[in-house]
């Protein structure tokens, strides 16, 4: 019982373990030579920590310097979970190009500076300043919009509302009390009643198992 205890810790052990390795990769490699990222750093009393900075908290990272990477796509960074970045610098990544998921769920990204291939996506929809860095070369995205405030037709479904998803992407939520497909259903999903029925489906079945295969029982 005891070894059976030990193992599930020690899975379970491996397994978190190996998320936060993850969720520290993109931080990994040369130290943070980026002067937005740096100022950034500074400003927020954070700490950096190889490619990135730490918030005053330790709760999360919001700032990443991803220059001289060798990148030929943005990284996913859905796919990090501890990452809140108000700024992200990717120049010097020559062979770094635009693709439409780019930077989604970076709703407080406030501060992107991209190679010069790569214009800020969305364009003056998106962003309030857009102007041209030197040493490196790049492009500078300065200060997101609300994507949601000028799009009052995004989600014009009578249930839902939209909700800013990272620079030029959005989500249409439900409000509250709708729910299902383009949250055309309203009132509460009827969880209880639901629950109710899966319950009485089971007891009934078990019931006749019970009663039909007990009988070859001697
Ligand atoms: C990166 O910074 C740490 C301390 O912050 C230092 O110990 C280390 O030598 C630096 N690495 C490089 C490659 O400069
Ligand atoms: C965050 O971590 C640093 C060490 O890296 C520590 O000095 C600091 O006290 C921590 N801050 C909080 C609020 O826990
Ligand atoms: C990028 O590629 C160059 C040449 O191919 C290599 O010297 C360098 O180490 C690579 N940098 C990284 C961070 O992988
Ligand atoms: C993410 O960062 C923004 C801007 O600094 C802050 O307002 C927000 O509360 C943070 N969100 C989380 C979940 O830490
Ligand atoms: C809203 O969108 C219109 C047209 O796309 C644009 O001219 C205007 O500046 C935008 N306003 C805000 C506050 O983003
Ligand atoms: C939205 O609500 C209005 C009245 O509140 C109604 O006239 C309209 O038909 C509804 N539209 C949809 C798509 O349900």
């Amino acid at each position: 019982m005891i070894f059976i205890v030990y193992s599930i810790l020690f899975i379970v052990g491996n397994f978190i373990g190996n998320v936060q390795l993850e969720d520290g990769s993109l931080c990994a490699g040369k130290n943070v030579t980026s002067q937005p990222v740096i100022d950034y750093c500074n400003s927020q009393d954070g700490y950096l920590i190889f490619r990135c900075c730490r918030s005053y908290d330790n709760e999360s990272f919001i700032a990443v310097d991803l220059m001289d990477s060798n990148l030929t796509a943005t990284p996913d960074f859905a796919h990090f979970e501890n990452f809140n970045l108000s700024v992200v610098d990717l120049r010097s990544n020559p062979q770094l190009v635009p693709s439409p998921d780019d930077f989604l769920t970076l709703k407080y990204l406030d501060y992107l500076i991209l190679p010069e291939q790569f214009d800020c996506p969305g364009g003056h929809d998106i962003w309030e300043v857009i102007d041209k860095t030197t040493d490196p070369v790049g492009n500078r995205c300065l200060r997101q919009k609300d994507f949601c405030s000028n799009s009052t037709d995004m989600c014009d479904e009578n249930g839902s509302y939209c909700s800013a998803n990272g620079p030029h992407h959005f989500l249409c939520l439900c409000k509250h009390g709708y729910h299902g497909y383009k949250c055309l259903r309203s009132g509460k999903f009827p969880t209880a009643a639901f629950f109710a029925s899966t319950l009485v489906a089971t007891v009934i079945t078990s019931a006749v198992l019970y009663w039909t295969q007990r009988r070859h029982v001697k």
